[in-house]
């Protein structure tokens, strides 16, 4: 899809990622509707992207999604692009794992993504075309010790993203999953441990070979991944080899 002009949802556009990709599209002259809880943050990000419209909304909530989706329509009178990008981690190994808390991350990293996935394919349908990108991660390539609540919820996402992608080709409606790498924001910052202190970072000289990267390179490579309508759009190439 050639993105100029269009009508674009992003999910936790109030930090990293979601951020990034907003700021980049808004340059690039799309009308981008910016959803997150912190709404005075959305406002003061919404002066700097030109007809941009910050919409507070929590995603964990369904009410307040379907409101969040009326509200960009009515605003806009159309949504070309859906990206989630709301989400959050919870690391602990499986034993210990806090049942509130897993299903607490479901419904922000899955539920969430698919209500707000339904609500607008209603409207995608209707005009004969759309995009939804769907922010999954790395990590649900791989089975990495502490980290399956985050992982297989991340999973479970890119799962539904791509069977969303057959049942939808017939409707024109485009959907494609992202698998970021370790990305500098403060998604580490925000995710939940119930790990032993430390238990969850890499041992002394084991840790990760390459660096982290910038939300803005992400940002591009899910814009790239949009004009090439990609299924899967990877942060690298080498995690290509990780698909498990
Ligand atoms: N950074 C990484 O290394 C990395 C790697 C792989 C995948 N990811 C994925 O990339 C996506 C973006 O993460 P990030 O790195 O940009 O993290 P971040 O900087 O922590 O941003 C998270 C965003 O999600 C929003 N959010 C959190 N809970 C929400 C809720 N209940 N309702 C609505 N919005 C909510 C936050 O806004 P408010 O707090 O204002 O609501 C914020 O805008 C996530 O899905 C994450 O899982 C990140």
């Amino acid at each position: 899809m050639n993105i100029k002009n269009k009508v674009v949802i992003v999910t936790g556009a109030s930090s990293g990622i979601g951020l990034a990709t907003a700021t980049l599209l808004a340059k690039r002259g799309v009308k981008v509707a910016l959803v997150a809880r912190s709404i005075d943050k959305l406002r003061n990000i919404s002066k700097e992207l030109p007809e941009s419209f910050p919409i507070c909304a929590d995603m964990t909530k369904e009410d307040e999604i379907k409101m969040m989706v009326r509200k960009t329509k009515n605003h806009f009178g159309r949504i070309d692009v859906l990206i989630n990008s709301a989400g959050q981690g919870y690391d602990a190994p499986v034993e210990k794992i806090n049942i509130e808390t897993y299903r607490t991350m479901f419904n922000l990293d899955v539920v969430g993504p698919l209500v707000a996935m339904q609500s607008v394919i209603a409207i995608m349908k209707k005009q004969k075309e759309g995009v939804i990108v769907n922010i999954s991660s790395g990590t649900a390539l791989m089975a990495l010790p502490n980290m399956s609540p985050y992982s297989s919820v991340k999973a479970a996402l890119a799962s539904i993203s791509l069977t969303a992608r057959e049942e939808l080709k017939k409707d024109n409606i485009h959907v494609s999953v992202v698998y970021p790498y370790m990305t500098l924001t403060d998604f580490e910052k925000n995710t939940i441990k119930d790990t032993e202190e430390n238990q969850a970072e890499p041992e002394e000289g084991k840790g990760p070979l390459r660096p982290p990267d910038t939300p803005g390179y992400l940002a591009q490579k899910i814009l790239e991944g949009i004009e090439n309508n990609d299924a899967e759009i990877f942060a690298h190439d080498w995690m290509k080899k990780m698909i498990r």
